[in-house]
């Protein structure tokens, strides 16, 4: 009876040998399989301590470079493997494939989920073809500090918005279903508060409350897996001096038993057997059996699975269920994305049939036309179509613009500034250092109309292992500035980051515009931006601190005991500081337009609600100005007396709205019981009655504000 209604995964786990099934759970790079173990990586077999056999019991792969070495990889492992299982295809493809989209940090300041989706899918798109079945994406973990380098890569502070970007990634990923020939699995990483490295340092120590991991860390991945992502990436830190990689907390309690989830869990790059630097393990058999025991499936780029497993399980120290059950997950997933039936699915070696086609490289401009954040205008912005222009700095005629974190991507390929701006260029100089400005390019530079000065980090400074102590902008490259002060020429910034930098010293500029790192199509997009062919609409997805003393610095934090009143204020004995403001140097969800958006009459249509009803939020909104463009509107809730103190502002609903010149619209939200909601350190969701603030606003620090009550009943 039980036999017969055993699925086909079941059926063939049964007919797996234990070295076999232990084979699943290893992910090794591709060389292994092509390449001469016994001369050409004899070093990586060695240090792994495997051997032929096991390599060719390997499950997945970690990379991969294009569709022929996949093809050449499954179609050699197919020929020497028993079972016939087809390999698993992993890679990072972080924001586009060969398109390359926005850097995250960049498409969450779209605030735009749509765009999201629309990236993910042309990224599946063409990465499937190349032979992926499973990115390493989104990477939803929550920062607070921008000395990490790996704030570039997710979606910033706010735990809604992050939510929002990472669903509309998987789904994107997803598109019509796992088993279409251009959809990819989505890994969502690294679990769990990866993002809050201690003072900003890669792979540091995580300390963080319950509360805060089950109110703003956690939700975000929870987000993703009812999305549908399939597998889920620990991260390198501990929690509460555990290494997540075997964190039976997060990965049994809150992942199988609170939210019932059945996707695979696959450690970060050799992040199981670094459990021994963590010092919670003695040995690599220690190593395997605490993976395997606290819920690790698939060990990543170490192999301790691999080489101890067999004798845990022979011995009774482990059972073979969990081997049994992390080995079914792989399977259902092959099964699920159709590898049985056909293990070369999707690919195309003609790659050029599917990759950097127009309508690809089109979506790229389009995400990237929203993904930017004029920080700065005194009115230089948009340019007159024969503006003359003396572009300068490190990033006039660089190549380097894409963005960090793309290995499939060219950065050679798409245009620069210089071929961009070519029109109007009369003076074009890719010098950082304000001293190799000679008087003869001065006298050239004083024949433009406005000086567009292209700075900011080199793009290797973000990203994983790049955290930085100083956030001002690298090698005093501000000074520049200093030569449309002395021509008395406007001067336009833009800057290429992945992270916040402290940009005070750029305040003096008449025009500053965040374009972060925005792929492919970079240099076209920051030109239709600059002549106004487009209007900027992106805010920012994370505060920008004033200094580096502030962090961490987010907009929705707790009130204190004795809050500080702002400059009336007199009172000494209250939160601030001596030398600095409390507030950032631009607040999370600000960003300018061309549009000046003017918000009035911000109304309720009951002040007084019951937690079944619904609540309509209204509020006008006039384009006072001759552009046409789309606002970010912001609803913010704050509760004021609950049983434990809660945050000044929340996150609550965005809505990405049109305006023609000089038009006026209604915007209106619904508010439910479900916004008024929060977690507990014991992770239960609780809401209180009493009075609730809604805002309404273009940014966090710039909002309309109005009380209503929740109070007892049900209608
Ligand atoms: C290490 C990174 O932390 C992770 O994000 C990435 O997916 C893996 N390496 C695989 O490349």
């Amino acid at each position: 009876m039980r036999k017969q209604s055993q699925s086909f995964t079941e059926q063939l786990l049964n007919t797996l040998s234990v070295k076999e099934k232990i084979g699943q759970l290893l992910q090794i790079a591709p060389f292994f399989f092509i390449k001469d173990l016994k001369v050409e990586v004899a070093g990586h077999v060695r240090n792994l301590e495997l051997d032929e056999e096991k390599i060719f019991y390997a499950g997945s792969v970690l990379g991969i470079g294009s569709p022929q070495e996949m093809i050449q990889v499954q179609k050699k492992y197919l020929e020497n493997s028993r079972h016939k299982i087809p390999l698993l295809f992993m890679a990072d493809v972080i924001h586009g494939y060969k398109t390359i989209f926005p850097v995250p940090i960049a498409l969450a300041s779209s605030f735009n989920p749509k765009m999201a989706e629309m990236t993910a899918r042309v990224s599946a798109l063409e990465a499937s073809s190349g032979g992926i079945h499973v990115t390493f994406s989104p990477m939803v973990d929550l920062t607070r500090d921008p000395r990490w380098g790996r704030v570039v890569e997710g979606f910033g502070e706010d735990p809604y918005l992050i939510s929002e970007m990472g669903k509309a990634m998987v789904k994107g990923y997803l598109g019509e279903g796992l088993n279409t020939n251009t959809s990819l699995a989505s890994c969502v990483k690294h679990f769990a508060g990866y993002g809050a490295s201690l003072a900003g340092r890669d792979y540091s120590s995580v300390d963080v409350s319950l509360l805060s991991l089950f109110s703003e860390y956690l939700p975000p991945y929870k987000a993703a897996l009812d999305a549908g992502a399939r597998l889920i990436m620990t991260s390198f830190n501990t929690i509460d001096g555990v290494p997540s990689t075997v964190n039976s907390f997060l990965l049994k309690r809150i992942l199988r038993d609170r939210w019932m989830s059945n996707a695979i869990t696959i450690s970060d790059y050799d992040s199981l057997k670094q459990i021994i630097s963590h010092g919670v393990a003695k040995d690599s058999e220690e190593v395997a059996f605490k993976g395997i025991t606290n819920g690790l499936d698939i060990e990543m780029s170490s192999s301790t699975y691999s080489n101890h497993l067999e004798e845990l399980i022979k011995t009774s120290r482990v059972e073979s269920i969990l081997l049994d059950e992390a080995v079914l997950r792989v399977l259902n997933l092959k099964k699920d994305l159709g590898l049985f039936e056909n293990p070369y699915k999707g690919v195309d070696i003609i790659e050029n049939n599917n990759v950097l086609t127009k309508v690809n490289l089109y979506k790229s401009l389009q995400v990237a036309h929203e993904s930017m954040v004029l920080l700065e205008n005194d009115g230089v912005l948009p340019l007159r179509n024969n503006t003359k222009i003396a572009l300068i700095g490190p990033y006039a005629s660089s190549r380097s613009i894409i963005g960090p974190w793309s290995w499939h991507g060219s950065r050679d390929i798409h245009q620069n500034l210089e071929e961009a701006f070519k029109k109007n260029l009369v003076f074009c100089k890719n010098e950082e250092e304000y001293s190799k400005y000679t008087d003869s390019d001065l006298s050239e530079i004083a024949k433009a109309d406005v000086i567009i000065l292209a700075i900011g980090e080199p793009d290797w400074h973000s990203g994983e292992a790049r955290s930085k102590t100083d956030l001002s902008i690298p090698n005093n490259q501000d000074k520049l500035l200093k030569i449309g002060e002395k021509l008395n020429k406007p001067t336009v910034v833009l800057l290429f980051n992945g992270r916040p930098l402290l940009l005070d010293s750029l305040k003096s500029c008449n025009a500053l515009l965040e374009c972060w790192f925005l792929g492919s199509e970079s240099s076209n997009a920051i030109k239709d931006i600059l002549f106004g062919t487009e209007n900027p609409s992106g805010k920012l997805p994370i505060s920008f601190p004033r200094s580096v003393g502030q962090i961490p610095l987010y907009y929705n934090h707790l009130n204190t005991g004795r809050p500080y009143g702002g400059e009336q204020d007199t009172n000494r004995f209250v939160s601030k500081y001596i030398d600095s403001p409390n507030t950032p140097l631009y607040p999370f969800g600000y960003g300018l337009s061309y549009c000046i958006f003017e918000y009035s009459n911000l109304r309720l249509d009951n002040p007084v609600l019951q937690l079944n009803e619904k609540l309509t939020v209204s509020v006008d909104i006039h384009n006072n100005s001759k552009h046409s463009g789309f606002e970010v509107v912001q609803l913010y809730i704050r509760d004021y007396v609950a049983r434990i103190s809660r945050p000044l502002k929340e996150l609550k609903n965005v809505q990405k709205v049109f305006f023609h010149a000089d038009e006026t619209k209604t915007v209106k939200f619904k508010v439910t019981g479900e916004d008024l909601t929060y977690m507990t350190k014991s992770g239960s969701e609780v809401f209180d009655y009493g009075t609730f603030a809604i805002m309404v606003g273009g940014s966090s620090a710039d909002v309309l504000s109005k009380d209503f009550e929740l109070v007892k009943g049900n209608k």
